[in-house]
């Protein structure tokens, strides 16, 4: 095998990784399958039309289809066939208590193991717990018929929502879990278009780099955040702050965003998943679970935040500005937006919500529970409070003059940092940021811990 071999690939789940991971092997020019059960799913893809959103991946999927390397299937049978390497990327969904449910990458290991007549090089791609290649390779061996060699592999993806196509294809490092020789030049050969630093490891390693990094970053997410509330009490200011600890290259400045915490499908799912793992080898991660505790407090902080500003909610007009867990995405899984609006029904608050991506699967979730915008600044009339939740570029530029005007109190509470302290209180904002001093005076307890 040359490096420059074109190879047989098959993705199992035609979710969000493996749509991404399918779509761009096959702009390194390899011939993919990507395989779901879902036959609607495939048949919608196979118009055209994506389930997710994420930018650029469906011109790329348009792309490929065209030139023939790129096919949808529902048959696990075809997908079996077609693939020398063969992608599980199925749900790993969590069970109520952290640990991740498996069953589909079970049930995936037995249907390959059953169909499969030569060798196939079984790779990980969905993020499973230490040990669930040594795990699969058991499955596969009880089913397989006869004596047909196999390999697994883990190669976890470190694919960000809104950027994931870019992430794959100009990624910081490959990682590569494998136990043979072919596993790995099967793997080399099938990333060599890519020119980015591989890392081989054994597989358990692989799958806890995946873990391990996961979980460091919502570390340091949750380290700022602290920090955010000791700068808070002695009027700091916690972005000069992370600034002045990111300029040392050992901390790097990246992930020190202070606010409302992190959110989405994977930093809360796999802090729990690992706190979980941990706990069943026989460690307590205290560590990760003040990490989780520290997120969770985040949340509860906003909400104080706008009683500082308002004191009883009850009746009053609260816009959220962003409903997704980041921009770029309009995944609402996890996200700090659901837990506030939540919250804020509760005082019985009257809630609208501007998101330029995220507002049918919102309401999907609220119904007429709460009121959906698009524009900003209708939204804004007769608002007693702004939370800014989400960093989409529209609530980047931001006219206050006109914005003030248009609200019944000018109050905004900034859950990341985005606005300039001396812009506002020229405007004469009451302004909350998290981690520095408040602009106005605000009325209500201004302990927030
Ligand atoms: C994350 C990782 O960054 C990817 O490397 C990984 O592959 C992926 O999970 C996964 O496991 O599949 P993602 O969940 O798309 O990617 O989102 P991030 O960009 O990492 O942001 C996560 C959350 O942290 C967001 O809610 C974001 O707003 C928040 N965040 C991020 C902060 O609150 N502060 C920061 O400084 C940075």
């Amino acid at each position: 095998m040359e490096l420059k071999d074109k190879l047989k690939v098959s993705v199992i789940g035609s979710g969000y990784v493996g749509l991404v991971t399918g779509v761009a092997l096959a702009e390194l020019g390899h011939s993919v399958i990507c395989m779901d059960v879902d036959e609607s799913k495939i048949a919608e893809i196979k118009k055209g039309n994506i389930p997710i959103y994420e930018p650029g991946l469906g011109e790329l999927l348009l792309k490929n289809k065209a030139e023939g390397r790129l096919k949808f299937s529902s048959s696990l049978k075809e997908a079996v066939d077609h693939g020398l390497i063969i992608f599980i990327a199925v749900g790993t969904p969590p069970k109520s208590s952290g640990e991740a449910d498996l069953s589909y990458v079970e049930n995936v290991a037995r249907e390959i193991a059953i169909n499969m007549d030569s060798y196939r090089l079984i790779v990980e791609k969905s993020t499973v717990p230490v040990e669930t290649g040594e795990r699969v390779r058991q499955a596969m061996q009880l089913y397989i018929k006869g004596d047909i060699d196999f390999d697994v592999a883990s190669n976890p993806e470190f694919l960000r929502e809104g950027s994931a196509v870019d992430d794959f294809l100009h990624p910081d490092r490959i990682v590569i879990g494998v136990d043979s020789s072919k596993a790995r030049d099967l793997l080399f050969c099938l990333y060599s278009p890519l020119a980015a630093p591989l890392i081989v490891t054994d597989i358990k390693s692989a799958e806890l780099i995946k873990h391990a990094s996961n979980s460091f970053l919502a570390l340091k997410i949750s380290f700022i955040n602290a920090v955010s509330r000791i700068s808070e009490m002695v009027g700091a200011d916690v972005d000069k702050i992370a600034e002045g600890m990111g300029m040392d290259e050992r901390i790097g400045k990246r992930f020190l965003n202070a606010g409302i915490g992190y959110g989405g499908s994977c930093f809360p799912k796999d802090v729990d998943a690992f706190i979980h793992m941990s706990e069943v080898l026989g460690y307590d991660f205290k560590l990760l679970k003040e990490v989780r505790k520290i997120n969770e407090e985040q949340r509860q902080i906003v909400l104080k935040k706008i009683k500082e500003g308002l004191w009883i909610l009850k009746d009053k007009k609260i816009v959220l500005w962003g409903a997704s867990f980041k921009p770029g995405t309009d995944d609402l899984r996890g996200a700090p937006a659901i837990d506030i609006i939540e919250a804020l029904l509760k005082e019985d608050a009257k809630v609208t919500v501007v998101d330029p991506q995220a507002l049918d699967k919102l309401k999907d979730i609220f119904k007429d529970k709460i009121s959906y915008e698009v524009d900003k600044y209708k939204a804004a009339k007769d608002a007693d409070c702004i939370l800014l939740t989400t960093e989409w570029d529209d609530f980047k530029d931001v006219d206050f003059k006109q914005l003030k005007d248009i609200m019944r109190l000018a109050f905004i509470v900034d859950g990341r940092n985005l606005y300039k302290h001396s812009e506002l209180d020229s405007h004469g904002f009451l302004y909350l940021p998290f981690g520095s001093s408040a602009v106005g005076k605000p009325i209500g307890d201004k302990k927030v811990i």
